[in-house]
């Protein structure tokens, strides 16, 4: 089999590189370890910036997006019992984050690459990236109990964290780390948001709490939680009760509880990897970096990586020039390192240390304290929040 670029990975980062070459003509195939039901049932991201939202109309599936998403003109801080409104619209000249989920994002791309007739192979065992060093590149699998083989132009790694991609060029990549000592336990609801019009971050001397959405009618929300904590030990009664501990008294009476229909556990990390280039083989998305997920930045920056390494390999195979594919590291880079510093920062600022108390703690007090009051630096958190201009 033959094709011009294989994509490893179908979650969002392959499924949207997938839409945009195919809309340039440039045939693609993409490897998926798991199932299609398995991808769409982990729920993950939920606010996407103006430039993913763009990017999903330039793929041409962004109907699902405007006629589910929600706008967000703001952001809410809770501390110290009070809520602090952050006027993200106002602070940055009228941008804008909209809420819609990841599961939703994917499940159009599903669709458009379904309609479009294109391949993607699901449960694709032992995927393997090979020669990319050299002109003649190509990926194996197994699948039904036969290996296969296809060569292609060029490998894009779109595996997430722990793909093969990556795993396959450990011996040239430098990596960056910090492991945070807490996660996240996320519980997905049918009920009401409790702030459909604002995300809201909360940080209390129980930890931190966010409460997001999926719809008006689809709530997301998330605690601290210690690493060691199993999702079995947090029953729905107690995850309502300790998310409402952690709010101001007027959320707190406000939410609207019900049955969980998804609770799960997930670490935080700050991670990148550098090149992401290695000859013909291209990382993109959590492949090379992961956030934490407090800045929302997550599944922005993959988007971002997508539209650099769509227009690169358009370039490449449209205009034969190499520019784009040569930058391709450099200008991710620069974009994900500032991200990196603005999902450090929040996560800074906005979780309980076990590590950290006296003049730790009231440093993050005074720095929230500074931070609602000075317009400069409410400003700086919006406009990352946002997303930076490309
Ligand atoms: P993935 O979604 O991980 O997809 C990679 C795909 O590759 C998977 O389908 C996997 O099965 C497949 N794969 C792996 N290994 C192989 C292999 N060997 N062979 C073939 N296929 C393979 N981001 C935001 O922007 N906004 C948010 O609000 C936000 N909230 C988040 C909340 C939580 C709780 C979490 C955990 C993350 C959040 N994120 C957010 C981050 C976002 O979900 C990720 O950045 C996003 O999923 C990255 O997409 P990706 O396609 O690069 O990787
Ligand atoms: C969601 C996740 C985030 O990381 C965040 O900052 C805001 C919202 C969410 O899953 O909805």
């Amino acid at each position: 089999m033959r094709t011009q670029v294989v994509i490893i990975g179908a979650g969002p980062s392959g499924l949207l590189l997938g839409q945009l070459l195919h809309k340039a003509g440039i045939a693609n195939i993409i490897l998926e370890r798991q199932s299609g039901d398995y991808v769409l049932s982990r729920i993950r991201a939920g606010i996407l910036e103006q430039v993913t939202v763009d990017l999903l109309h330039e793929a041409g599936v962004g109907q699902g997006v405007d006629a589910g998403g929600t706008v967000h003109h703001s952001i809410e801080l809770v501390f110290s019992g009070q809520r602090h409104p952050i006027d993200v619209h106002g602070l940055t000249g009228g941008k804008v984050v909209t809420a819609y989920g990841q599961t939703e994002v994917t499940r159009d791309l599903m669709a458009a690459r379904a309609e479009a007739g294109l391949q993607t192979v699901y449960e694709a065992a032992q995927v393997q990236p090979q020669g990319f060093e050299g002109d003649k590149p190509f990926v194996t699998y197994e699948k039904d109990g036969a290996t296969h083989r296809i060569d292609c132009d060029f490998i894009a790694g779109c595996d997430g964290f722990h793909g093969v991609s990556r795993a396959s060029v450990k011996d040239m990549v430098k990596e960056f780390e910090r492991v945070y000592p807490f996660g996240w336990l996320g519980v997905l609801s049918d009920t009401p948001p409790v702030s459909p019009h604002a995300i809201v971050y909360g940080n209390s001397e129980r930890g931190f709490s966010l409460c997001s959405m999926r719809s008006l009618t689809r709530s997301r929300y998330y605690v601290q939680c210690p690493l060691s904590d199993k999702v079995e030990d947090w029953s729905d009664a107690r995850f309502w009760d300790e998310l409402r501990r952690r709010l101001d008294p007027e959320l707190a009476e406000r939410i609207v509880t019900g049955p969980s229909i998804e609770k799960s556990i997930a670490p935080l990390r700050s991670f990148v990897a550098e090149p992401m280039r290695f000859g013909r083989l291209f990382l993109a998305g959590d492949a090379a970096h992961i956030v934490p997920p407090t800045g929302a930045k997550g599944l922005n920056l993959a988007a971002t990586d997508v539209k650099y390494l769509a227009g690169a390999l358009i370039e490449r195979f449209l205009e034969r020039s190499d520019a784009g594919i040569d930058h391709y590291s450099q200008r991710c880079l620069r974009r994900i390192w500032r991200a990196e510093r603005f999902s450090w920062w929040l996560t800074s600022l906005m979780h309980r240390f076990p590590d950290t108390e006296g003049f730790g703690q009231k440093i993050q007090e005074a720095e929230l304290d500074y931070l609602v009051n000075s317009r400069a630096l409410s400003t700086s958190l919006a406009e990352n929040y946002v997303g930076l201009p490309l």
